[in-house]
């Protein structure tokens, strides 16, 4: 058994699909989340697919004293990778200090915990939202943080500073992951994206229009400087994501960084407008989705898209799955959800 590895909001989404991927690759992994946005349920699955349940503690990381308590009780871990946040961008315009509570204080107390339990290494979930606008596409990682669009989006910007002072005063050191968008599911169908009443991102929206939860989609623009006039994004699939994930506490483990806080795209590198993503659901699901055109959504940027040299160069870390991969999974996730195959 190789090192144990903390993944705090390990029953999420993205969590999920890497604590299999960490699992798989022999590491032990203790998830740490409080339910508030997935199911214990996820254990049983993450079972299913590597033969091993995850260990589980129920705990709100906003509380400092049940922090400290968790690294008191896992006094031999080798690094925490922390996904546990809200991610809503609308919700946390209109509740921020929802928002910069749990996410800040959540990630504060983990690091006074680092410390405190000599836990030196932590891979941060951190989001392309960061760049905003970008001024010059792709965009790599020497972009400017621009101001952000919202208070979700500042926590991100925050994080990242409070992570990196924090290195650089101390002994932690830290890999931060900016996504652009993560889609699709587990290729297994037992584990996906399990968005809490109306989805507010596109593939959801889209596998839940189909299925007939909603009766239609609604493409927000069709008149941004596209080449079909919808807005341009680089999807990547979320088990290209986890694979990153491990490749990155590997990397802080034998001690391989460059520096001791680097910042990372994760992406594929190229863009899809709404409309591809569309036309690529219904070509792989040959399900024709009911979709009409509607206003912008306000602070949507038209396009942007990563640069990921580093990320390959560094990482030596490429994503492999296509739009076709991302939908064909999501959509199986969909359908098993649908048929009660899953909870
Ligand atoms: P998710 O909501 O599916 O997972 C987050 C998990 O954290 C949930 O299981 C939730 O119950 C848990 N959690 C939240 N607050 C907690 C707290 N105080 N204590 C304990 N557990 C808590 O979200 P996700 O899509 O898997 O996102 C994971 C991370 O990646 C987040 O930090 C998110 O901001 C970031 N991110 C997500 C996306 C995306 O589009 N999904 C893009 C960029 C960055
Ligand atoms: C994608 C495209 C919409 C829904 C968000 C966060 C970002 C990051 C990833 C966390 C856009 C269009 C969407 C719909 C639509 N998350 N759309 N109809 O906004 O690029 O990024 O998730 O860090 O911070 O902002 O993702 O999936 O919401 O939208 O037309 O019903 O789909 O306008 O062009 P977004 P999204």
């Amino acid at each position: 058994m190789k090192n144990k590895i903390l993944v705090t909001g390990g029953t999420g989404y993205i969590g999920s699909h890497t604590a299999a991927e960490l699992q798989k690759h022999g590491y032990s992994v203790v998830i740490a989340d409080n339910l508030c946005n997935s199911k214990k349920e996820i254990l049983l699955q993450i079972e299913k697919i590597t033969g091993k349940k995850p260990e589980f503690e129920l705990i709100d990381l906003t509380s400092p004293e049940d922090t400290q308590k968790l690294f008191e009780k896992h006094n031999d871990l080798s690094g925490v990778i922390h996904f546990a946040a809200f991610k809503a961008v609308g919700e946390s315009v209109e509740f921020p200090l929802k928002y910069y509570h749990n996410n800040l204080f959540s990630l504060v107390n983990i690091l006074q915990a680092m410390e405190k339990y000599n836990v030196a290494n932590i891979v941060f979930s951190s989001s392309c939202t960061v760049y905003g606008e970008p001024d010059s596409l792709p965009v790599d990682e020497n972009a400017p943080v621009k101001p952000a669009m919202s208070p979700y989006g500042n926590t991100k910007q925050v994080s990242e500073e409070i992570i990196s002072d924090s290195v650089g005063a101390g002994s932690l050191k830290s890999i931060s992951l900016r996504y652009f968008n993560p889609v699709g599911a587990h290729s297994s169908g037992l584990i996906g994206e399990l968005p809490l009443g109306v989805p507010n991102n596109l593939v959801p929206f889209i596998t839940q229009t189909a299925i007939g939860k909603r009766d239609v989609l609604k493409v927000f623009g069709k008149d941004y400087p596209t080449p079909d006039g919808t807005c341009i994004r680089d999807y990547i699939h979320v088990e290209d994501l986890a694979e990153a994930h491990v490749i990155a506490i590997e990397r802080m483990i034998k001690c391989n960084q460059k520096n001791d806080f680097e910042v990372f795209n994760l992406g594929t590198g190229s863009g899809n407008s709404v409309l591809e993503v569309i036309n690529a659901f219904e070509e792989v699901t040959e399900v024709k989705l009911n979709y009409r055109f509607a206003e912008r959504r306000p602070g949507d940027v038209p396009e942007v898209w990563a640069d990921t040299k580093f990320a390959n160069g560094e990482l030596g870390w490429v994503a492999k799955k296509n739009l076709a991969d991302m939908m064909k999974t999501a959509w199986k996730w969909e359908q098993n959800l649908a048929e009660k195959k899953i909870f």
